[in-house]
């Protein structure tokens, strides 16, 4: 049981705080703020079944796609934490048109980061109670303190990350996250309402037995894709792997980082860019996969030396225990 002996989120952000590359404390307050925000979706989430927030707000997003009810309220609630509490000067959301600057009330706009934001991942699940996320990414503003934040403080390279994690809504509730230190991850105790350190160190095996593809799109994609996917299906060796695929990016990763496996949303003849946004799904999940001993491509190149040029941009993901993702690198290098 996870309880006074163990260490708290609180606790750890505080003792590792020296150990950020820029020690103003206001990381810290970040971090903070984000896990708060989390424990109040946690708690939409959770009951989301017994009040009337489930199916679809009626509304689509600059993407096009169907607004859930929870979409929009995680979105409200994580804002709104973040807004009040003046510790980032910028957030940009998949369920927001534009990014939202943030001046801080003395006009001075001291704060120095930004925030990209997946408030609710996977919300085709929310209906049938199947576990959904938060994912979360934050970057140094560019442009100097003291100015309103711009578009190209947004759009940087993922490997301009300063943190970046998700919260995954499941049996238990986690909050996992780097700072370029490795990664971490935290177990709410509801009954306390505390985040617990209960998975130090996390780290992608490194080659595993599951691949997770939306293979009802199979006739559609790439033929790199579809030889790796024959490839993982073939009687050899450890082989065949096994399929195992929920829609929703952050459970498919978080089972993958714990068992070793690997993650693809290639582009398809549907879709040209795969579905996937670099700036808010992507780059966080890449920036923690190579934390934590994985990789993630776009098929040929390193997510993270992407250059964006829009916010809602997106791009083809590869991403999981390394010597899985190399090997799909290797079939769509053949053509
Ligand atoms: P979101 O719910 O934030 O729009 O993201 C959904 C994403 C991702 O979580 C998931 O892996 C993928 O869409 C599933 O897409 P398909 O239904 O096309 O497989
Ligand atoms: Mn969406
Ligand atoms: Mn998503
Ligand atoms: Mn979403």
């Amino acid at each position: 049981m996870f309880d006074l002996q163990h260490k708290t989120l609180g606790e750890f952000i505080i003792a590792n705080q020296d150990s950020f590359q820029y020690t103003s404390g206001e990381l810290s307050r970040l971090l903070n703020g984000l896990r708060l925000a989390a424990k109040v979706v946690n708690h939409e989430v959770n009951k989301a079944g017994l009040v009337d927030i489930l199916g679809g707000a009626g509304d689509t997003n600059i993407q096009g796609e169907n607004q859930q009810k929870l979409d929009v309220l995680a979105n409200e609630k994580f804002i709104q934490t973040l807004k009040n509490r003046e510790i980032v000067c910028g957030i940009a959301s998949e369920e927001e048109d534009d990014f939202i600057a943030i001046n801080s009330k003395d006009e001075n706009h001291q704060n120095k980061y930004v925030v990209l934001i997946d408030p609710l991942d996977g919300s085709s699940n929310i209906d049938v109670n199947v576990s959904v996320g938060t994912i979360f990414s934050i970057y140094r503003r560019i442009t100097p303190v003291g100015t309103p934040v711009t578009m190209e403080d947004f759009l940087q390279p993922g490997k301009n990350q300063i943190a970046a994690g998700y919260i995954i809504y499941g049996t238990s509730t986690m909050l996992v996250y780097t700072t370029g230190d490795g990664v971490n991850g935290f177990t709410l105790n509801p009954a306390l309402g505390t985040f617990y350190l209960s998975h130090p160190n996390m780290e992608f095996p490194e080659t595993g037995k599951i691949y997770s593809v939306n293979e009802g799109n199979y006739i559609h994609f790439p033929q790199g894709v579809k030889d790796y996917i024959k490839y993982c299906q073939k009687e050899e060796g450890d082989r065949p792997y096994t399929s195992r695929y929920i829609g929703s990016l952050v459970s498919d990763f978080h089972r993958n980082m714990i068992k070793g496996g690997i993650y693809m949303y290639p582009k398809s003849s549907m879709a040209h860019n795969g579905k996937l946004r670099l700036l808010y799904e992507c780059n966080p999940m890449a920036f923690l996969a190579e934390q934590a001993n994985g990789k993630a491509s776009d098929g040929f190149q390193r997510i993270m030396d992407i250059q964006p040029s829009e916010l809602h941009e997106r791009v083809p993901f590869f991403c999981g225990s390394k010597k899985m993702v190399e090997k799909a690198e290797e079939f769509m290098a053949k053509y």
